[in-house]
């Protein structure tokens, strides 16, 4: 059966948001935020809280980013003893920070280095997890026929490809037939090939992967504010405030420390398609706790 999953999404993907997304969007895969493996194993504490894994019916995987195969190692065996279904390898992230230091879409530029942290990780898992590996079509122009030869050798059990190249980031189309090329590229292989990029519905998830013959699509942007996308459901008013309420609770339990303006950008993702969601939206916006979160949607339902 073909996957639909959440794609990772740095400071979106969340324990407090994978439990949403988990509860009333039930894909069939959810990604963590890309944790960086040399912090994980050089014990920055803000870190392990990325990685809390919650009791799921849904396949949880761990995506990670770095540059060290020994760090990846590591990584992959604390992801493994979590209870994470899956282990995957960044090598699409473009944000400079990460890029410069080789890590993410800077390993389009080492092909013998993506496959010995690919290797690395295997080695470290087994056959207990999936292991699989998440990028671009290129650095400046596609080279999906190079870059992902190169990872095939490797034998991951998915690449997952958004197609688009560093140089584009987010901008243009993501060019689908690049994920065509690859998918041929894999036929003579065990690896299943994964299609992203500007999927923004459940129906198009499924056309893409019939098109295309794929092993599954994930989906990102258009799941902000929008976890029942997996089931092609449309929310009532009364469901989305809901589901506002439980999210800020978990964000509480799972983060007592933390303050609840940082939920504010959830907040405005959820309010809309109601009467009045602009000004509502503007009111969360200013939130500082969960009192206030109530007495806002309240006055709507
Ligand atoms: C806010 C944000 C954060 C992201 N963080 C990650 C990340 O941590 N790891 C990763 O592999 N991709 C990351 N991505 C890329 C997405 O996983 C996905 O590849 C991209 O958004 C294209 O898919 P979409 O058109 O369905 O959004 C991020 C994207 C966004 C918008």
């Amino acid at each position: 059966m073909p996957i639909i999953g959440l794609a990772p999404m740095d400071g979106v993907t969340d324990a407090p948001f994978r439990y949403i997304v988990d509860l009333v969007g039930k894909p069939d895969i959810i990604y963590t935020e890309f944790v960086s493996v040399k912090g994980l194993i050089l014990g920055k504490p803000a870190i392990q809280r990325m990685l809390l894994r919650h009791k799921t019916k849904t396949k949880m995987i761990a995506q990670f980013f770095g540059v060290e195969p020994e760090y990846f190692y590591q990584a992959a065996k604390v992801a493994k003893d979590k209870g994470f279904d899956g282990i995957d390898i960044n090598m699409g992230c473009p944000d400079k920070s990460v890029f410069h230091r080789g890590a993410g879409a800077g390993l389009i530029l080492q092909p013998k280095l993506a496959r010995e942290i690919i290797l690395s990780v295997k080695k470290a898992v087994g056959n207990s997890l999936t292991v699989s590996v998440k990028t671009r079509t290129g650095y400046k122009e596609h080279q999906t026929k190079e870059w992902i030869g190169n990872l095939l050798e490797a034998e991951p059990d998915f690449i997952c490809l958004h197609a688009r190249t560093f140089k584009q980031r987010y901008s243009g189309v993501a060019d689908w037939d690049q994920i065509g090329i690859a998918v041929d590229l894999a036929k003579k292989t065990k690896t299943k090939i994964f299609g992203n990029g500007d999927i923004k519905s459940r129906s198009e998830a499924l056309d893409k992967i019939k098109k295309y013959n794929l092993g599954g699509v994930l989906i990102g942007r258009a799941a902000l504010g929008n976890p029942w996308i997996f089931q092609g459901h449309v929310p009532t008013t009364k469901e989305r405030f809901e589901v506002i309420i439980e999210h800020c609770k978990k964000f509480m339990e799972f983060f007592p420390t933390a303050h609840l303006s940082i939920m504010r950008k959830h907040l405005g993702w959820y309010a809309k398609d109601f009467p009045h969601a602009a000004e509502i939206r503007n009111e969360l916006m200013q939130v500082n706790n969960i009192e206030d979160v109530e007495k806002i949607i309240s006055r709507v339902c």
